[in-house]
């Protein structure tokens, strides 16, 4: 069930709130603790308004909440409202014997009985909940995972804990996001939504439902990602998400962020993952893991996706042609024969090593010359300070791949005196925005403008097909667009 979670301030606002939602969830969770105190006598008639069970819950401080009268008057307010038709009530499990308790058991309210933990996991965490649970109440664990290690803890409940029917199991935060999407694979009988987040993680209710798909998934779905650190922030699950609903393949790609890639290829055996995306800084460190490897993760030393092939991982380098394929044809024609790389550092490694197995002139120039020096070494390319852009003016092809120009710098632009000219290709990875500052001067000066955004979209285009089996639905690719420019 997708549960969503009204935050609003009156009963009108979270009626607003539950229509605008509707159709995206199964049951909702009135807050009274963010009512205003005005409010807060209606929440009785609320389960009438809405044609969807109701969760009860007045949150106290100590536990994210927004209550702060004394534990006395909350019980008398939770008390009060269960006059109301609500089919749960949240009660905290330190929480003993109140009167509200009393009354929810009497009127058939099912009891939900929550500990939240903001800091980490409880060392009884699996205790808790058959003990909870054997009380005949439905257990409640919200807790904060601090590495990916104690995200394995959450995903093992499924099976250690499958005696226990009805529970609700959640990891906030970062590390805890993946259990709040695969919910059904942690043995949760529910996921939290919200409009505005009211605890770490939470996400909009028609994200969890159209974007994730998050009820859908059953024992059959193949279970995607993309890892890094951070990565919430990732516009990859907006790719192969709409993709796998665009085929019809069951599967579903989830955000995980990832401390030690040791701990997560541990989790990626025990949940049965299909398959990775990897971002920074994880792109080296996979490579132990990997049990073949294509020409090009070999050469550059980094991998961007890795598959489940039969009884070992895969790695393979989609950074590689997502960057070169838009250039094959004018460096075939001879259009492009020599190439200005700005920067040295992870992403210009795959973008040097693709110019110069096509045989283009490559000169690196970066801040750190030192690094510029290593990469030109191996890969036969020239070398340079950045300040000394300006001597690479007649060069056909400019890539720019370092993060100057990228939001929130955007006011910066890495060769700000270099001259374009309009038979030039500038090449930009940065994606936000879309028009850097350097691209916009080569926009002005006439250039062929090739896009970071572009590239992302064909390297998740050729992960899709390594995940799947399928190209990506042509009928997709239009939509597969940053709101900006
Ligand atoms: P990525 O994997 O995105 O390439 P990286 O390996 O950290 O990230 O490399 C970042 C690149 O951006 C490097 O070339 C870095 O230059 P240095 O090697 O001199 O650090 C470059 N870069 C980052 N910030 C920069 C800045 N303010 N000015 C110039 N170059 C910068």
């Amino acid at each position: 069930m997708i549960c969503l979670v009204l935050s609003g301030s009156t009963i009108e606002e979270n009626i607003s709130q539950f229509k605008r939602n509707r159709e995206y969830v199964d049951l909702v969770e009135l807050r009274i603790d963010l009512l205003h105190e005005s409010s807060r006598s209606l929440a009785s008639k609320f389960p009438d308004m809405v044609d969807l069970p109701v969760i009860l819950t007045c949150r106290r401080q100590s536990d994210g909440g927004k209550y702060v009268g004394s534990e006395k008057s909350r019980g008398a307010l939770l008390e009060s409202c269960l006059d109301g038709n609500f089919a749960y009530v949240d009660i905290e499990d330190d929480v003993k014997r109140s009167a509200a308790e009393l009354k929810a058991r009497e009127r058939k309210v099912r009891i939900i009985r929550s500990r939240h933990d903001f800091t980490g996991m409880p060392s009884d965490i699996f205790h808790r909940i058959s003990k909870i649970a054997a009380k005949g109440d439905i257990p409640k664990m919200a807790v904060t995972p601090q590495s990916v290690l104690d995200l394995i803890t959450l995903f093992r409940v499924k099976t250690e804990l499958a005696a226990v029917g009805e529970k609700i199991v959640l990891g906030m935060g970062d590390f805890g996001f993946p259990s709040r999407i695969l919910y059904k694979r942690v043995g949760s009988m529910l996921t939290y939504c919200a409009d505005t987040p009211v605890a770490p993680g939470q996400i909009s209710a028609q994200k969890m439902k159209e974007l994730y798909r998050a009820d859908t998934v059953d024992d059959r779905t193949h279970i995607f990602g993309v890892i890094g650190n951070p990565v919430l922030h990732s516009f990859s699950p907006e790719i192969q998400n709409p993709g796998f609903k665009g085929i019809n393949f069951n599967a579903i790609y989830v955000p995980f962020h990832v401390d030690s890639v040791r701990s997560f290829f541990i989790l990626a055996e025990m949940i049965k993952i299909s398959g990775v995306s990897v971002t920074v800084p994880h792109k080296q460190n996979v490579l132990p893991y990997l049990g073949k490897i294509t020409r090009e993760v070999k050469q550059i030393g980094s991998c961007n996706t890795v598959v489940r092939a039969k009884n070992l991982w895969m790695g393979t380098n989609t950074d590689y042609y997502g960057f070169v394929d838009p250039l094959l044809v004018e460096i075939d024609n001879k259009n492009i024969q020599s190439a200005l790389v700005i920067g040295a550092g992870g992403a210009a490694r795959s973008v040097v090593w693709a110019l110069r197995n096509h045989g283009c002139k490559v000169t690196i120039i970066n801040r750190n010359l030192d690094r510029a020096r290593n990469l030109a070494l191996e890969t036969m390319a020239a070398f340079d300070s950045l300040d000394n852009a300006t001597k690479y003016e007649h060069v056909d092809l400019i890539v720019q791949t370092t993060s100057v120009g990228m939001v929130p710098d955007s006011d910066n632009d890495p060769i700000p005196d270099f001259k374009f000219n309009k038979q030039q290709t500038v090449y930009e990875l940065v994606y936000r925005p879309k028009y850097t500052k350097m691209l916009a001067r080569a926009r002005e000066s006439g250039c062929k403008l090739l896009f970071g955004i572009d590239m992302l979209i064909r390297q998740g285009k050729l992960q899709f097909e390594s995940f799947t089996g399928y190209h990506y639905p042509k009928r997709l690719e239009q939509t597969l667009h940053l709101e900006e420019d």
